[in-house]
């Protein structure tokens, strides 16, 4: 039986139209009527004040670090399980990443793990809302506030995810999203920076258009910033103003296969499923994550058994990138300066325990989604003990 997993992106037809429009109209740069569109519908999605477009959401973390003066002396506290991007992001701005473990219910920062990490140097949090959780924002709030630092959000994960009904990205000083091809919302490429603060907002929309901003109608470039130019074209605007016309329609779906494939997982005692943090209040699936239960699981069986064994099935699955960010292949950063703390919960969950199934799955109907519960029931009736 081969579980049907649609590819991706998800083509919306009424975005063909909108295309064929963004090119016969002959404004194709930025700024044109699709961009104001998508920034109006972006902000009141995800709550805020301002949207800016940029190229990534690699970008798009430099751009807000750099907005918010981070550079060389400085410290940037990151988890220990993310994507490069989150840390790299610290390293080109001169600054140093330091890299913190996870809480291994939510596989999102641990607060616990914070304030040890905090020195004199230490400018700002990078909390990631990885996977399908939502970081606790209370708590790093909380933290925040105490220390007298900065919070930028990566949300490349988080499209349509809110926390106490305000919207990933607003919970903070600066969110990044990703609209590269596989993210929730895409364009192939992009990214997009989302504030409340008009004087962040102002800079990061000056380094993104070389000196321009939007908010000044002059040129006023930043002092002491040099600018550059990460600027999205009319044709990734386009796709993405419509697809906030579906965003929150497809969050819905997703929440609820994801919930039901969860019940009907739930008396499989070999695994557990990633919890998000207790203010999330829309939840984005951009994976759905189990973990083994490594002490219910037979010896010498990995998850790489367990993986190949639901593809032979007909499920596809992936291993959450199966390492913690400094053992990432791109990874060639100074471990030794980076990591100074224990991240023992990250290397083990990663390595050995995580396995995701891609959200295009969570857009199935019924059936599908019992027939993956099914395989799944029986590949780990198979390996555990
Ligand atoms: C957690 C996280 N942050 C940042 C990024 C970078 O996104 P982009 O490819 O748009 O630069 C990704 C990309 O996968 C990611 O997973």
């Amino acid at each position: 039986m081969k579980i049907y997993i649609p590819t991706w992106p998800k083509i919306h037809f009424k975005t063909i139209f909108t295309l064929i429009n963004a090119y016969m109209s002959k404004y194709w740069s930025w700024y044109g009527k699709n961009e104001i569109r998508l920034l109006k519908n972006f902000s009141k999605i995800h709550t805020v004040k301002y949207s800016l477009t940029t190229i990534s959401a690699t970008s798009a973390l430099e751009i807000i670090l750099q907005s918010l003066n981070i550079g060389k002396g400085c410290e940037v506290i990151v988890p220990a399980y993310t994507w490069i991007s989150t840390v790299t992001a610290v390293a080109r701005t001169g600054a140093t990443p330091v890299i913190v473990d996870i809480d291994p219910q939510t596989l999102c920062i641990s607060t616990d793990k914070i304030e040890e990490a905090i020195t004199e140097k230490t400018r700002a949090i990078i909390p990631v809302h990885l996977f399908s959780a939502m970081a606790d924002m209370d708590k790093i709030d909380e933290i925040a506030k105490k220390y007298n630092l900065k919070v930028v959000e990566d949300c490349a994960h988080a499209h349509g995810a809110l926390y106490n009904n305000k919207g990933a990205g607003s919970l903070s000083d600066a969110g990044a999203f990703s609209f590269q091809q596989s993210k929730l919302m895409s364009a192939g490429e992009g990214g997009m920076i989302v504030t409340n603060n008009r004087n962040i907002a102002n800079i990061c929309d000056s380094i993104i258009h070389i000196g321009w901003s939007r908010f000044n109608r002059i040129a006023n470039p930043p002092k002491d910033i040099i600018c550059s130019k990460y600027v999205l074209s009319e044709f990734q605007t386009a796709i993405l103003a419509d697809w906030c016309d579906y965003i929150e329609a497809e969050t819905y779906k997703r929440i609820k296969n994801a919930e039901l494939l969860e019940s009907l997982l739930s008396d499989v005692p070999s695994i557990r499923f990633q919890k998000t943090s207790i203010g999330t209040t829309r939840r984005s699936y951009y994976y759905f994550v189990f973990m083994l239960n490594l002490d219910k699981i037979k010896e010498g069986i990995s998850k790489y058994n367990i993986i190949d064994d639901l593809k032979e099935r007909g499920l596809y699955s992936e291993n959450g990138w199966g390492v913690p960010v400094y053992k990432n292949e791109l990874w060639n950063l100074n471990i030794d300066t980076y990591r100074k703390f224990d991240t023992s919960i990250a290397e083990r969950i990663s390595m050995k325990e995580v396995i995701c199934l891609p959200h295009p799955l969570l857009l199935t109907n019924k059936k599908n989604i019992i027939n993956a519960a099914n395989i799944i029931k029986k590949v780990l009736d198979k390996y555990q003990r």
